[in-house]
């Protein structure tokens, strides 16, 4: 008889994986302590193989587990919820990485009282173990559970526990920062090919220079506008480069990015959120 899970996931996808690739690294759990359960065969085949885990395709055999993740796409969550919700122990701590969807959200699908639940946002550097998740709490949650969760996420790369009304605006910061960051990456690159630059070599020289440059600002502890003017001789090649960018109004238009994905995030809770069905 397969042992009782400790940690289980409803929904094996990208950000389950991630997940589960850094908790085993880590050590934080057995393989075998590990429960993943999603509609699709193949994906817990593949699972099963590669970490050596227990899959189910039953989402209720999750509710024996002692913490349980949430992590189907928003849509699918009231669904979940209204097949585990009536079952859950009160001992069960939820996390949940579901984009939009705040903890007051959960309280209608607990027939029996909401049970201790942390709402998360990971990012996609989880996957190489690089990440940044904030994580909120509600009030049911242990000192001990909620150094777990921090534990857990700890597993991917770094965490913040931060008030859940930031979590609109950590969505559209580090949430989609990853897809701005390589957007300028790309361009970069590009940027290199056209002043003549062999494709591969303006990658390696593109993704040091970013990857340098945030470890510099990380590490010297410096105002980036400091470690700017450093780099910046008056009438020097880097002048003359910020120039087009401030001309081109790049603070601004990143200050637009993130406010119109702080704005999506928002819009997208009330659409997660039908009553449950009595
Ligand atoms: N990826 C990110 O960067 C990121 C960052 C922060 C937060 N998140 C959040 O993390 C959550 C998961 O994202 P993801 O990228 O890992 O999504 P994903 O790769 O699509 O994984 C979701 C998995 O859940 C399965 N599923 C669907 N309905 C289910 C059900 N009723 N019961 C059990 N499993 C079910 C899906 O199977 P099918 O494919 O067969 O439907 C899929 O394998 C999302 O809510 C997202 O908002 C993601």
């Amino acid at each position: 008889m397969p042992a009782k899970p400790q940690l289980a996931f409803i929904g094996g996808g990208t950000m389950a994986e991630a997940l589960i690739k850094g908790l085993l690294s880590q050590g934080l759990f057995e393989p075998s302590a590990l429960l993943v359960s999603d509609p699709l065969e193949a994906r817990l085949d593949s699972l099963r193989e590669t970490y050596g885990i227990q899959t189910t395709t039953e989402n209720l055999k999750t509710v024996e587990a002692e913490t349980l993740v949430f992590a189907v796409k928003p849509p699918q969550l009231p669904d979940v919820l209204r097949e585990v919700g009536p079952h859950w122990r009160p001992t069960c701590m939820g996390l949940s990485i579901v984009a939009g969807f705040r903890l007051d959200l959960f309280a209608p699908f607990f027939p029996q009282g909401t049970p201790p639940l942390v709402r998360a946002m990971p990012n996609t550097p989880c996957v190489i173990g690089e990440g940044i998740t904030a994580i909120a709490p509600n009030p049911d949650v242990s000192r001990e559970q909620l150094d777990l969760a921090r534990a857990i996420f700890k597993a991917v790369g770094e965490v913040l526990e931060l008030p859940e009304h930031y979590f609109d605006a950590v969505t559209g910061l580090s949430g989609s920062g990853p897809a701005y960051v390589t957007l300028i990456i790309e361009a970069l690159i590009e940027a290199g090919v056209q002043q003549g630059l062999p494709r591969r070599i303006s990658r390696e020289l593109v993704c040091q220079t970013v990857k340098g440059a945030t470890m510099l600002v990380q590490q010297s502890g410096k105002h980036p506008a400091e470690l700017k003017e450093q780099v910046t001789t008056p009438a020097g090649t880097t002048a003359a480069g910020l120039h087009v960018l401030e001309q081109a109004a790049i603070r601004a238009t990143l200050s637009d990015a993130v406010s119109a994905a702080t704005e999506r995030s928002k819009a997208l809770a009330p659409a997660a959120t039908p009553a449950p069905r009595n």
